[in-house]
């Protein structure tokens, strides 16, 4: 990583520990071991999104294929392995072009170059990007008819709402005038289902969320004892989301660039939010951002959403 990017991490990092309660941003989590454990995560019994919304699109891909049109532009953030939008690439008629943005970079070179072997026809471009930052996106091959942001997995549910709406913003920004969003939002539902998913009886939660302080250290410098730490993943209702902390058994001192920080015994860390919508609450979102819920498909449980969003 160059000098500057890994300045502006460390920055990040250390006003993330500096808050009332120490945070650190679940953007950390996906160096090549953290995607790999995610997506073991989502092959787990208790992760119920990643195979509902896959059965959501493979029920509805017909119907979204016809609402996207000819020669589109598709454009993913946070696109990990590309699970989902092989569903987009095999039904999407004369795709001009497939965007796969993504901050772990070695999932992504990897994925587009499997993409490029099963779709030779569709030009592949991907982006190592921080799409929390701005960054440019490719000017395509050919003119596409109109651009599609396609954002699965309810990748927004893991920002508090200010952030939320700023990242639909520059979707919207992306999808330019005749163009749409395409979103992935997991809904609220029972806590227990909730919990479960995220303290999966095997660990595999718990390892990635401790991985993000092994990446830490490896990366920036930081000198967490990992080992002391313990995972923990709680629903608040009032909130409507679950958040994953890791908690230190002992006290510990750490220090990221030139600060110092202290971790009390008993003190967590805030790792992640993972945000569960009403319909209503994403579509109010999705309009102070400009767009209009068009089209919205669920599983016959309600347990999670694929909708479609145009520009107002
Ligand atoms: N879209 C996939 C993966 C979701 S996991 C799915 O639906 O299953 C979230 C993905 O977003 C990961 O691949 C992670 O590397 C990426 N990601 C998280 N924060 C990011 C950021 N700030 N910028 C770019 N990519 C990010
Ligand atoms: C990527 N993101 C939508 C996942 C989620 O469910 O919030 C990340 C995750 N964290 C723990 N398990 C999965």
């Amino acid at each position: 990583m160059n000098k500057s990017l890994q300045k502006h991490d460390i920055d990040e990092i250390i006003d993330g520990l500096s808050q009332p309660e120490k945070t650190i941003s679940p953007k950390y989590f996906y160096d090549e071991r953290g995607s790999q454990l995610f997506e073991e995560i989502t092959t787990l019994p208790e992760y119920y999104p990643t195979e509902t919304e896959l059965g959501i699109m493979r029920d509805n891909i017909v119907e979204i294929a016809d609402l996207v049109g000819p020669q589109a532009s598709l454009i993913e953030f946070g696109s990990g392995s590309s699970l989902k939008t092989r569903i987009l690439l095999e039904h999407l008629h004369e795709l001009a072009v497939y965007v796969p943005v993504d901050i772990s970079e070695e999932l992504l070179i990897e994925s587009a170059h499997q993409l490029r072997q099963d779709f030779p026809n569709i030009d592949i471009i991907p982006v190592v990007a921080d799409f929390t930052r701005p960054f440019a996106l490719p000017n395509p091959p050919v003119m596409p008819l109109r651009n599609i942001v396609y954002f699965p997995g309810s990748t927004i549910g893991n920002f508090i709402h200010d952030t939320a709406l700023d990242l639909l913003k520059v979707m919207y920004e992306e999808a330019g005038e005749d163009g749409a969003l395409l979103i992935g939002v997991d809904l609220q539902k029972d806590p227990e289902i909730i919990e479960a998913a995220y303290n999966d009886s095997t660990g595999v939660t718990a390892e990635f969320n401790l991985n993000m302080l092994r990446h830490l250290n490896r990366e920036f410098g930081t000198d967490f004892n990992v080992k002391a730490f313990s995972h923990s993943a709680e629903y608040n209702e009032n909130e409507g989301r679950i958040e994953l902390r890791l908690v230190s058994s002992e006290e510990q001192d750490i220090s990221v660039g030139d600060e110092e920080f202290t971790i009390e015994e008993d003190e967590a860390i805030l790792t992640e939010y993972s945000h569960k919508y009403t319909l209503r609450g994403f579509a109010e979102m999705a309009h102070q951002a400009g767009f209009e819920v068009e089209r919205v498909w669920t599983d016959a449980d309600a347990l999670f959403s694929v909708q479609y969003c145009v520009r107002k």
